[in-house]
């Protein structure tokens, strides 16, 4: 590209501790989440246009929530400006500041309905922080400056997390920390890079897009009102039927339960009685999937089991990919 047109990265920003408060310096959980607009917090980062070199910064707020309340309609607006962005031809990547609580579900999320014209060619760089804005020693800058180190890679593409130093896929990538800066994790699959010194040092393939995926195209999802109802039940010593047969009983006012993804204990196994509650969903036409509540491994297919596997996906992320699949027909 000459300089004439040059490349464009354009920051969206959705809130989180990375946009934080605290009123006081020292304080690193007091915090109030998403204070912070993003065009702010970039005019902050020190060296940013060295990173940059000759490249044009352009930010947009799509949301400004804490994470824990991430919404289907905030998903909505989010996609649909990535997909937007990522279709004009000078623009390089796409980078989004995000709370760290439901990071791993966006990504996915993402990963999933992103349309692989656009993924397979350009990266979508999601970044955060564990400490608020006003932190004595806050994340956030270095994590915005790895980030922009990612998303100015040339090979860079799909859907990433950078924070801490390190780069994880969309699939693999979780929170597996409560308060630490290096709160991510890509479990056995092991960290996609690490950024040392603005330079990235990539250890495994960029991650594919999905592109023969039978996912609901981005439009169809922006218009839909109502996302179909997937929740989410454990497997634990002691367990019981009565969760899962609570949900199957109809209340004024709630959608029908269409999905269950259940954490289950290893390698997918289930208490008799939850097991047996399960079938009865099964029966009354919810689609089951099992996940582990294990942070590690993945359910392995068994021969006679009874219930979908999760294929690798964690249990939050089951049930936005059992969403997406319930919404297709799939
Ligand atoms: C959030 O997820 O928005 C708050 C917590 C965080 O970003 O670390």
């Amino acid at each position: 590209m000459s300089d004439q047109n040059p490349k464009k990265v354009v920051v969206l920003g959705t809130g989180g501790t990375i946009a934080g408060k605290a009123t006081q310096a020292s304080d690193n959980l007091g915090y109030t989440a998403a204070q912070v607009s993003v065009a702010d917090l970039l005019a902050l980062v020190p060296g940013m246009n060295r990173v940059l070199g000759g490249c044009t910064l352009v930010s947009e707020q799509v949301a400004q929530i804490d994470s824990k309340d991430m919404s289907f309609a905030v998903w909505q607006v989010l996609a649909q400006r990535v997909q937007h962005h990522l279709a004009q031809s000078d623009v390089q990547a796409v980078v989004i500041t995000h709370g760290t609580d439901t990071l791993e579900e966006t990504a996915y999320f993402l990963h999933a309905v992103l349309p692989a014209q656009w993924l397979g060619r350009k990266p979508v760089v999601l970044t955060c922080a564990m400490r608020p804005a006003t932190s004595l020693s806050p994340d956030g800058p270095q994590n915005l400056l790895d980030a922009m180190a990612v998303a100015l890679c040339p090979q860079a593409c799909g859907v990433v997390v950078v924070a801490a130093g390190s780069v994880h896929g969309a699939l693999d990538v979780q929170k597996n920390h409560t308060y630490r800066p290096d709160a991510f994790s890509s479990g056995d699959a092991g960290a996609l890079g690490y950024v040392e010194e603005g330079q990235l040092r990539l250890l495994r393939n960029w991650p594919l897009a999905q592109s023969e995926q039978a996912q609901p195209a981005i439009e169809k999802i922006a218009t839909l009102d109502h996302w179909p109802r997937v929740e989410i039940v454990m497997n634990y010593a002691g367990g019981s039927a009565y969760m899962v047969d609570a949900m199957l009983q109809p209340l004024p006012g709630v959608p029908a339960l269409q999905g269950l993804v259940v954490a289950a204990t290893g390698n997918g196994t289930l208490h008799h009685a939850l097991e047996a509650a399960l079938r009865r969903a099964s029966q009354a036409g919810v689609r089951v999937v099992r996940a582990s509540r294990c942070a590690n491994g993945r359910v392995l297919a068994t021969e006679h089991a009874e219930f979908a596997h999760s294929e690798g996906l964690s249990p939050v992320k089951a049930r936005v990919a059992l969403m997406l699949a319930l919404m297709s027909g799939g």
